[in-house]
């Protein structure tokens, strides 16, 4: 197979789960273990790229010859992907976001209070990174997003590329059985507004190296 030469190319790249605080010992976040994200770091890195990788807490190696940037939370995801985003031609937001936080993060541990069965957290959104990053007028890099749906998988990949003025989307059914959070494997749809690529269920890191060349193919037409 020929290879994609991406050779004096920066792709900034964000990976894995955020995590937000409710008190000094609890927090919300998702399943998100950052393979994918840091299998197209890999696959970017190999076919010449410079890689900047934007990690959630996770618990993987550096790819190598990628520059990690560790975040913890939403905001901070947002505040080195603004910085990293700058200097890139490509922007991957392969990150699961919390979309929300809890309004206010505790002091000190949250005590159970006695005869109180229930209690209520309120919650606010977070910034939409890739959004923010895709809505920019200057220096804005081609921009792709993924779509982790557990119904109407398409449909809603589509509304999310056109809602967030994406170039691509990468939608993945997350409710299959080893494909999506947590799993070696992904089953993936390429959204752009060309049209949709259904690639076959694969490993994560043999579908980054097909990403990163169709992504390499539309950024950087011939
Ligand atoms: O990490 P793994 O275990 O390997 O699993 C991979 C994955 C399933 C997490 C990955 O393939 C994936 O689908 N990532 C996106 C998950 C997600 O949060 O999707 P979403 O549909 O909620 O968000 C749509 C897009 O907006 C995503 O590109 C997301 O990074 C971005 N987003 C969402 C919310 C937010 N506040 N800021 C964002 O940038």
């Amino acid at each position: 197979q020929c290879g994609t030469d991406l050779q004096g190319r920066h792709f900034v790249i964000t990976a894995g789960p955020t995590r937000e605080s409710l008190d000094p010992v609890r927090y919300l976040t998702n399943h998100s273990s950052g393979k994918m994200g840091f299998a197209l770091a890999a696959a970017a890195q190999r076919a010449g790229a410079e890689v900047t990788l934007i990690a959630g807490p996770v618990t993987l190696p550096t790819p190598a010859s990628v520059k990690r940037i560790d975040v913890v939370d939403a905001r901070q995801m947002q505040e080195a992907a603004e910085r990293a985003a700058d200097l890139c031609d490509v922007f991957i937001a392969a990150a699961a976001v919390a979309d929300f936080r809890p309004e206010q993060v505790a002091q000190e541990k949250i005590k159970k209070t006695t005869g109180n069965d229930h209690d209520t957290l309120t919650l606010v959104k977070n910034p939409d990174i890739v959004a923010a990053i895709a809505a920019r007028r200057e220096r804005r890099p081609f921009t792709v997003g993924f779509a982790a749906e557990t119904e109407k998988v398409l449909e809603h990949a589509a509304g999310k590329l056109a809602r967030k003025k994406l170039d691509m989307i990468i939608a993945n059914d997350v409710s299959e059985a080893d494909s999506g959070f947590n799993s070696e494997h992904n089953r993936v749809t390429v959204i752009d507004p060309n049209g949709r690529t259904e690639l076959p269920p694969s490993l994560k890191t043999t579908l980054a190296k097909q990403l990163i060349g169709m992504i390499a193919e539309r950024a950087f037409p011939q």
